[in-house]
């Protein structure tokens, strides 16, 4: 099955490229349709241009009442034939107006282990606390921020002299390997919610090694 992806960026969009590159080695069965942005100078946007992929910007100054911006981005999207929606860094808060056409087919990626960490400065929080396991996490979205169904995390080390900018990268790295993966799980059907527990059909139970997520990657993610 090959899902119609709409993703929504606010900058960078290093997740973005993640998914575009996978995407393209044909890892993870998805057509990605549009790249929407509230912000017209994300790099995120380009990436999806230099890939061919149709962009649109809505600027949230446009649209002083936040559901009605909502309401254009959900347009936007259903233009494109999208059914399935990644946030890579888009933000914004979302609300019902959003959330309710596309029930239970958001997902968004969280620069933590979630529930801890919520919020803005992810990275810095985790620095500043002193973790030792960092870590990100995708989830659904729900109407709570940081708040849905978890459907993998990923860890990674974090050691002493850490700063938001040295452990984030670290942390970044580890997005980009399973956000792609929770991508392709939804492309395969295979992924489930139940009340609070996120179910991914045939997924392995545990790994170790140099990285650790859980559920395990599969190949090709698990390179
Ligand atoms: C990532 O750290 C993601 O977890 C957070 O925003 C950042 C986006 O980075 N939600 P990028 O735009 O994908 O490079």
């Amino acid at each position: 099955m090959t899902i119609a992806l709409g993703v929504l960026v606010s900058g960078s969009g290093s997740n973005l490229q993640a998914i575009i590159d996978r995407v393209r080695e044909g890892s993870i069965d998805a057509d990605i349709r549009i790249v929407i942005s509230n912000k017209p100078e994300a790099l995120g946007l380009d990436r999806a241009r230099e890939a061919g992929i149709p962009t649109a910007c809505a600027l949230h100054a446009d649209f002083p009442v936040r559901e009605d911006f909502d309401r254009e981005v959900v347009r936007l999207l259903r233009g494109a034939g999208v059914e399935w929606v990644a946030l890579a860094g888009f933000m914004r808060i979302l609300t019902p107006e959003f959330l309710t056409p596309f029930a239970g087919r958001v997902v968004n990626i969280h620069p933590a282990l979630l529930p801890a960490c919520a919020g803005l400065h992810a990275q810095r929080q985790q620095a500043e606390h002193g973790v030792r396991l960092a870590g990100c996490t995708v989830h659904f979205v729900d109407e709570e921020m940081d708040h849905g169904p978890i459907v993998i995390q990923g860890a990674v080390p974090a050691f002493p002299g850490d700063d938001a900018e040295s452990l984030g990268a670290r942390i970044l790295e580890m997005e980009h390997r399973i956000y792609p993966q929770a991508l392709q799980w939804i492309a395969q059907g295979r992924v489930r919610v139940e009340g609070r527990q996120v179910l991914v059909d045939g997924a392995g139970r545990a790994c170790g090694g140099p990285f650790w997520t859980n559920p395990p990657l599969e190949s090709p993610f698990d390179r």
